[in-house]
């Protein structure tokens, strides 16, 4: 089992060009492959999950091949072939759902698997509006968990209102409306997701449009192969805003991040306790915002959470708890009961891990709360989530004793680079 150790002492330095955006990834290949013609994607995320969605796509017939630093992405058309095998989706969740939205058009039947993690995570979720629509499934536990199998084609698109503010779920349905007969889809959820599909797919030429809070999408529609050039994950980048605001004498620029409004609940998070993060040099990449981001080290205090504001930074709440156990006063985190299904139950993970560092945290069912004063330091279990793993790696920037992050080996489905660059960092001048 891969573990990081981190000491506290030595302050984030320098400049970092972090890893690209995995949302953005998994649709500029997913999105490219259904589409017709071929696009090139700069920046992809070279990373498991990421490689999971392009393994299940080729198992499909979509040519993915490698140019360089890039991608050449040559879409289908919106017709697959059958896989000769099931499709393996590791540990993405992004996969899973976006796949099975895909699989659900089509006049074939696939099975999507995953690892046991994601094996345990719900489906129910996108199985409930793809049947409606007209796909048929099978899960276990009554098609609520993987190994899914999809018996795709003849679908109409309609009305669905979504129980949870979830990007994969509004993806999902979207990539299945597109490959509808016909109908059109009328989609809401409690709070906005992530936009990034409504982005991309608009540039290849897909009409799709907010009216107030519903996405209209028309049925039987095939997109443009487009380039797109991935900025930088503001879900990695997050690590290092985090460290550095705690590590005292941190200064630190982190090029080209994805500043997308649905996504920078983060940065808005870490205003309200008092950081000191610079948003510099915005500009526009392939229709979505980017920016370079200035931290420096900065005192922090407790903030309250909830609302609209979670889906906007619901990757970033782990390491937000670590923010708040070095703030002054108490954090609490409300509306958040998703984090219970992510790739661990996060809420639990991130309270469990805490405590194991000399944190005062507790768990309430939709959140927690954290009352900042002495880190220690620790040996933390990181439940095989990539996220936990790097959060608490990144407590032990500033915690008085070392801090031991054991079963990290999943960091490499979102950021296999992560101790580079939190070393490159911390030697950085
Ligand atoms: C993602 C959406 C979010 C997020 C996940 C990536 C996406 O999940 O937590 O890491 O790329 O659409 P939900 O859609 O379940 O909220």
């Amino acid at each position: 089992m891969k573990r990081i150790v981190t000491r506290s002492g030595r302050p984030l330095r320098g400049e970092l060009y972090l890893p690209g955006d995995k949302s953005i990834s998994h649709r500029a290949l997913i999105f490219n492959g259904m589409a017709s013609g071929e696009a090139k994607v700069e920046g992809l995320l070279r990373a498991k999950d990421v490689e999971a969605t392009a393994d299940c796509l080729r198992a499909l017939g979509v040519g993915i091949r490698e140019d360089g630093d890039s991608v050449i992405v040559t879409g289908c058309g919106g017709r697959l072939t059958p896989p000769s095998e099931d499709l393996y989706c590791g540990n993405s969740g992004t996969t899973m759902r976006l796949m099975a939205g895909v699989l659900a058009s089509q006049p074939f039947e696939a099975v999507l698997d995953g690892d046991k993690h994601l094996r345990e995570r719900p489906m129910g979720r996108i199985m409930k509006p793809l049947s409606e629509m007209g796909a048929s499934f099978q899960g276990r536990e009554g098609g609520e968990v993987a190994p899914l199998l999809i018996r795709g084609g003849g679908l109409t698109a309609g009305e669905y209102r979504s129980p949870v503010a979830s990007a994969q779920v509004k993806s999902a349905l979207i990539l299945a409306t597109l490959g509808a007969g016909g109908g059109t889809l009328r989609f809401s959820e409690p709070h906005r997701s992530r936009d990034h599909t409504e982005r991309m797919l608009a540039a290849m030429q897909i009409d799709l449009a907010w009216e107030d809070d519903v996405l209209v999408v028309p049925s039987a529609q095939v997109a443009q192969a487009t380039d797109v050039c991935v900025p930088a994950d503001i879900s990695s980048a997050a690590f290092f805003l985090v460290a550095a605001t705690i590590t005292p004498g941190s200064d630190l620029v982190l090029r080209g991040v994805g500043v997308n409004p649905s996504r920078t609940g983060i940065l808005d998070a870490l205003d309200s306790m008092g950081a000191d993060i610079a948003v510099i040099n915005a500009r526009e990449v392939s229709g979505e915002p980017i920016a370079d981001l200035h931290v420096r080290a900065s005192e922090l205090s407790g903030t309250e959470l909830s609302g609209g504001m979670i889906p906007r930074m619901i990757d970033e709440i782990p390491v937000l708890a670590v923010a708040a156990s070095f703030a002054r006063g108490v954090t609490k985190v409300s509306d958040a009961a998703e984090l219970r299904v992510k790739e661990s139950d996060r809420i639990a993970t991130t309270v469990t891990g805490l405590k194991q560092m000399g944190v005062d945290a507790q768990e309430s069912p939709d959140g927690l709360v954290v009352r900042g004063g002495a880190v220690t330091g620790g040996r933390v279990h990181a439940a095989g989530d990539h996220r936990i793993a790097m959060s608490f790696a990144v407590a032990g920037c500033a915690a008085t004793g070392e801090t031991v992050v054991e079963d990290a080996e999943n960091v490499a489905t979102s950021f296999p680079e992560f101790a580079t660059c939190l070393e490159e960092a911390m030697n950085g001048s």
